[in-house]
């Protein structure tokens, strides 16, 4: 059995269509790895597939040693898009998982409690999501993404929506919420800065049909500095393998 927590390697094509041409890449548990590359590239295809929504491909996804199956594996998903409930508070919301799970209703009320005291948002229990800032709500798809313990967390542009400066707390956020509670994380982006101010270790996709160009591992610490000259360097570089037409 491997020792990776998962392990990929998957060629998917819709119709004549190849979106994903042999992406082979493996996740650590507790990492928090990158996946970066430009628009309809194949991101989203790929999330769907290691997350086990879309089984029709051609190839193998492992997670701990088994085939993925969102019914066997315990795997969270955050979309870029707004995914609160409209009639349920932020508290109903978070619940909702472990309590579909089967968890006794006061216990999931604990857990969640804790999941929003994870992403900041103590005192907004209550709250509907139109009251709700695109920020908090992105906070609350996360703490419903932490509340059912995941195996696999996958990200999908998860601040794609959002503007400028609350993409920027949110990514200092995220860096803060994975530290203070490790999950293994596979967190995609077409943002490259981004990219490079969360990641401990980023993948490169070509433009259609996908491949992984390359493999960077991060070691700066945390949080990062922008400005810093090897940060930049490596912004650089990845700039250039996306804008690169081969
Ligand atoms: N269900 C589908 N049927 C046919 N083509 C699809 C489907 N989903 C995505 N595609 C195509 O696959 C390519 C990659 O899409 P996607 O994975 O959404 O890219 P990204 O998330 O990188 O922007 C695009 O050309 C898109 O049109
Ligand atoms: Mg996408």
């Amino acid at each position: 059995m491997s020792e990776h927590l998962l392990d990929v390697h998957v060629t998917k094509r819709f119709g004549n269509m190849t979106v994903l041409n042999d992406v082979r890449f493996h996740v650590d548990k507790n990492e928090f790895l990158v996946i970066v590359g430009p628009t309809s590239c194949g991101k989203t295809t790929l999330a769907n597939i290691i997350s086990g929504i879309d089984t029709a491909y051609d190839g193998t996804v492992q997670l701990q040693g088994q085939t993925v199956n969102p019914k066997v594996h315990n795997i969270s998903y955050v979309f870029q898009e707004p995914s609160c409930i409209p009639w349920y508070t932020m508290l109903q919301d978070v619940t909702m998982g472990p309590i579909i799970k089967g968890m006794d209703p006061s216990r999931a009320e604990e857990i969640g409690r804790r999941c929003i005291k994870l992403v900041d948002m103590a005192g907004f229990e209550n709250y509907y999501p139109r009251q709700l800032s695109g920020g908090m709500q992105q906070r609350v798809a996360i703490a419903r993404a932490y509340a059912t313990s995941p195996d696999l967390l996958v990200m999908d542009e998860p601040f794609g929506h959002l503007d400028a400066q609350t993409r920027y707390l949110m990514q200092i956020e995220i860096m803060r919420i994975w530290h203070e509670d490790k999950k293994t994380v596979v967190f995609i982006t077409n943002n490259i800065e981004e990219a490079v101010y969360v990641g401990s270790r980023i993948l490169v996709l070509s433009r259609l049909p996908a491949t992984i160009k390359d493999e960077h591992i991060i070691d700066l610490p945390y949080p990062r500095d922008l400005t810093d000259a090897e940060f930049l360097r490596i912004r650089e570089a990845i700039t250039l393998q996306c804008e690169a037409v081969d």
